[in-house]
C-alpha cells in the first residue's frame, strides 16, 4: 500500500475517496467547512438530519458532482468526550472499508483535532488502521475478481506527520506479516519449516539468527521442549533472534513467544470442533518475529533478543505421555498430567535458557497458553501476569496507546502451591479452577529473580470473527505493542 502525507487542506485534497470524521451530534460541519463549501453544502445537509448522526462506526457515502474526489466519506466517532486513538483507529478503518467497497482504491484522511493526542499519533492510528483493515490472507485463494484493493492513502495535516506515518506503515507491515505466519495452514510451518522462515527474515532485515535444532537441543538438555516434540516427525527448534545496534549497553530485554506449531493436544488429544484453530498456537512467536522485524527496521536504539521454541504436538507412539516426569534445563522436575498443557513446558526451557544465557533486564513472553484466559477475558483483552509492577504498568500503557488491551491477574503466592507435585517439583496441570493464573504460575517457577511478564494472548490471537481493522484469523498481536513498548 502506498501511503504519503501532505499539508494541504481537506478541501484542496484530490482523490477518490476522502474521509471526514466527526464526533456525535456534530452540527456543522467544523472543522471540515471549507470541503462543505466546495461541495455545494453536502455535509452540511447530510448532518442536518439526512441519515447520519456521527454514531460511532456509522458511515455515510456522499458522491460530489463537483467536487475535487468523487465521493466523500463521513465516518462517526461517537461522543466526543469519549474518542480515543482507538475510536479514531475503527473510525477510519470503518471509513476505508466503505470507500474500498464502493469502488474507491485511493482515499485521502485528513487529520480531526482530537484532545489529547497529536498529529503524529493521529497520523500513525490511521496509518495502522487502513493496513490492517485491508489485510487479507491470500496465498492460497487469490482476491474475488472485481474487487477493489485498497492502494493508496493520503495523510493530510498541518503538521509534518512523514515520519510517524512511515514507521507506522513498517510496524503495520510486520503485523501483517505476523497475521500471515500465523494463517499460514500448519502443514507448511512445521518447526523446520518455521524456523527457516525466521532466518530468512532475520536475514532481510539484518537480525542475527540462531537455530538450535533437535540434536543441538538434546546437547544442551532443552528436555522440556524436547519432551513436547517428541510426538513429531519433525523435532523441535529453538529459534534466537538478536536486534543489537553498535553502541548500546546491556543487559538486554528478551522476548520469548510461544511456537506450537499445530497443538492436538497429543495423547490427551483436543476433540475435534475446534482444533483447525490451533494452527494458531504459535501466534507467540510470530509476535516476537514481526517486533524483532520491526526493532531492526526502525534501527531501535535497544539491545533486544527474540527466543522461541517451537514444536508440533502430537500423538503418537513416540509422544510424551500423561505421567511422564522431565528433567527441563534448569533442573526443575515436571510432573506431566496432561500433555495438552504443553505450551508452558516449552516456556519452561525457552525462559530458563534465555535468563542463563541472556541474563537479561527483563523477560517477557507472550503464548496462546489457556483457554481458560479467552472464558475470562474473550478477545477484548489478553491476561497479563507478571513480577515487576512497573514493567507490567509500561506494558499496559503500550497496549492503551496501541488498542491492544492487557488485564493483569494475580500471581500471588497462594496460587503457587496448587502446582505443587507429590513426585516432582511442578506438575504441569491442576484442575479448572484459575487455569489461567496457575498457567502463568507455572512458567513464574523458570525465570528465577528476573523481572518478567507474561501475556496469554488465547483469545485476542486469532479471531472468529472480525473486528473494524483485524479480519477473521490470525490479529498479530503484540507486535505493535511490544514495539510501542521497546521504542518509547
Ligand atoms: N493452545 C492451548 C490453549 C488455547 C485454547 C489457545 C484455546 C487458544 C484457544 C493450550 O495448549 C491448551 O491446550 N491449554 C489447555 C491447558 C489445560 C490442559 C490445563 C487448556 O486451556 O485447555
Ligand atoms: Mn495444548
Ligand atoms: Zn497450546
Amino acid at each position: 500500500m502506498k501511503i504519503t502525507t501532505t499539508n494541504a487542506p481537506a478541501a484542496e485534497l484530490e482523490t477518490e475517496a476522502l474521509i471526514l470524521a466527526f464526533p456525535e451530534d456534530a452540527d456543522k460541519p467544523t472543522p471540515w467547512e471549507a470541503v462543505d463549501a466546495a461541495v455545494g453544502g453536502i455535509v452540511s445537509a447530510a448532518l442536518a438530519g439526512r441519515g447520519f448522526d456521527g454514531k460511532r462506526g456509522q458511515t455515510l457515502a456522499l458522491s460530489t458532482p463537483a467536487g475535487r474526489s468523487r465521493e466523500i466519506v463521513l465516518v462517526g466517532l461517537g461522543p466526543a468526550a469519549e474518542i480515543d486513538l482507538e475510536v479514531w483507529r475503527r473510525g477510519v478503518a470503518a471509513a476505508a472499508t466503505k470507500a474500498r467497497r464502493r469502488g474507491n482504491g485511493k482515499i485521502a484522511v485528513p487529520l480531526p483535532e482530537i484532545d489529547g493526542y497529536d498529529a503524529d499519533a493521529l497520523a500513525a492510528a490511521a496509518t495502522e488502521a487502513a493496513i490492517l483493515t485491508s489485510y487479507r490472507y491470500r496465498e492460497f485463494k487469490a482476491a474475488p475478481a472485481g474487487s477493489v484493493e485498497l492502494e493508496e492513502v493520503l495523510i493530510a495535516a498541518p503538521a509534518d506527520v512523514a515520519d510517524a506515518t512511515e514507521r507506522a506503515h513498517r510496524v503495520a507491515d510486520a503485523t501483517s506479516w505476523a497475521r500471515d505466519l500465523v494463517n499460514t495452514p500448519s502443514n507448511e510451518k512445521r518447526p523446520d519449516a518455521l524456523a527457516a522462515l525466521a532466518v530468512d527474515m532475520a536475514a532481510d532485515a539484518g537480525l542475527s539468527s540462531t537455530v538450535i535444532d533437535t540434536a543441538a537441543a538434546r546437547e544442551l538438555g532443552l528436555n522440556a521442549l524436547l519432551a513436547v516434540g517428541d510426538g513429531s516427525a519433525v523435532g523441535p527448534r529453538l529459534v534466537l533472534l538478536e536486534h543489537r545496534p553498535h553502541g548500546v549497553e546491556g543487559p538486554p530485554t528478551v522476548i520469548v513467544g510461544k511456537g506450537i506449531t499445530f497443538d492436538t493436544g497429543g495423547i490427551s488429544l483436543k476433540p475435534p470442533a475446534k482444533m483447525a484453530d490451533m494452527k494458531s498456537d504459535m501466534a507467540g512467536a510470530a509476535a516476537v518475529y514481526g517486533t524483532m522485524r520491526v526493532l531492526a527496521e526502525l534501527d531501535a536504539p535497544r539491545w533486544v533478543v527474540g527466543v522461541t521454541p517451537l514444536a508440533e504436538n502430537m500423538p503418537s507412539s513416540s509422544a510424551y505421555r500423561p505421567s511422564d516426569i522431565i528433567r527441563a534445563y534448569d533442573g526443575t522436575t515436571i510432573e506431566v498430567l496432561n500433555t495438552d498443557a504443553e505450551g508452558r513446558v516449552v516456556l519452561a526451557d525457552a525462559l530458563a535458557y534465555a535468563r542463563t544465557e541472556y541474563e537479561p533486564r527483563c523477560m517477557v513472553d507472550l503464548a496462546t497458553l489457556t483457554g481458560a484466559c479467552v472464558v475470562a477475558l474473550g478477545s477484548q483483552a489478553a491476561g497479563l501476569m507478571g513480577t515487576d509492577d512497573d514493567l507490567c504498568d509500561a506494558l499496559i500503557a503500550a497496549g492503551e496507546t496501541t488498542g491492544e488491551r492487557l488485564w493483569r491477574l494475580p500471581a500471588w503466592r497462594d496460587y503457587d502451591k496448587i502446582i505443587d507435585s507429590d513426585i516432582a517439583n511442578v506438575r504441569n496441570s491442576a484442575g479448572r479452577a484459575a487455569g489461567v493464573v496457575t498457567a502463568g504460575m507455572f512458567l513464574k517457577r523458570f525465570v528465577g529473580t528476573t523481572p518478567w511478564a507474561h501475556l496469554d494472548i488465547a483469545g485476542t490471537a486469532f479471531l472468529d470473527k472480525a473486528t473494524p481493522y483485524q479480519p477473521k484469523g490470525g490479529t498479530g498481536f503484540g507486535v505493535r505493542l511490544l514495539t510501542r513498548w521497546l521504542t518509547t
